[in-house]
């Protein structure tokens, strides 16, 4: 099996990749990362000699080198979780949160399903599992809780270009029949945490 985990330099990303190199030595992981502010190739220097790892270094919005990744590999799951992750940040830039995560994410459906899906035949075993946030149903105030069936509601261009994927996500789904899977997990913390995750900055 040849799993594609997308920001894999990341926070989350880079714990994933290690689990994944660690736990399951017959399945081939390729890591693709650009490299932003935010990704860094010494949370995973523990792994990046192992035998079923691979890292590829590029953007997930670039469609021709995205395409050619696919055909190249030939990958049967994606674990997409490179995105534009910090909500202050997108208030200072939107359109790069935009194109990240909402292009991007598309970017790979795309090629998910140009790949997996052939008429009405979906190849078996395959999967294109969306690492999205709880920030896509809205604020909490002191109690509460959201469930999968909360209506979309999100407050920050962040939180609105992770629903906008999700909905993409989805779609691809109904539409096309693509083997999805989408979760919506609140604030996680620990190590290779970016430092910027556990303060407030204003720009
Ligand atoms: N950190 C949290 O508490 C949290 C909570 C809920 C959901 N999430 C989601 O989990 C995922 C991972 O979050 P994180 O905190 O590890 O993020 P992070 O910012 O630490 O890492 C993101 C990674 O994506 C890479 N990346 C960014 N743009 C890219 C592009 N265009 N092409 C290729 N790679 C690119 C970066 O280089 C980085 O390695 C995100 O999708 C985020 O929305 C995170």
């Amino acid at each position: 099996m040849k799993i594609l985990i997308t920001g894999g330099a990341g926070f989350i990303g880079s714990h994933v990749v290690r689990r994944f190199v660690n736990s399951y030595p017959n399945y081939t992981i390729y890591n693709l990362d650009s490299l932003t502010y935010a990704g860094n190739l010494e949370n995973i220097r523990d792994i990046e000699n192992a035998k079923n790892y691979h890292f590829v270094k590029g953007d997930i919005t670039d469609d021709l080198f995205v395409e050619n990744l696919f055909k190249e590999f030939n990958f049967d799951a994606v674990i997409h979780l490179a995105a534009e992750s910090h909500v202050d940040r997108s208030i200072s830039d939107p359109l790069l949160f935009i194109k990240t995560n909402v292009l991007g994410t598309a970017n790979l459906l795309n090629n998910a399903r140009r790949l997996w899906i052939n008429g009405s035949l979906v190849r078996p075993g395959t999967r294109f599992y969306h690492v999205s946030t709880d920030e896509v149903y809205g604020s909490l105030g002191a109690e509460g809780y959201f469930t999968e069936t909360t209506p979309y509601d999100p407050r920050s261009p962040y939180s609105a270009s992770k629903a906008s994927s999700d909905h993409l996500v989805r779609a691809y789904h109904h539409t096309f029949n693509l083997p999805v899977l989408i979760s919506n997990c609140s604030n996680n913390y620990g190590s290779f945490q970016f430092p910027e995750k556990l303060h407030t900055t204003y720009y």
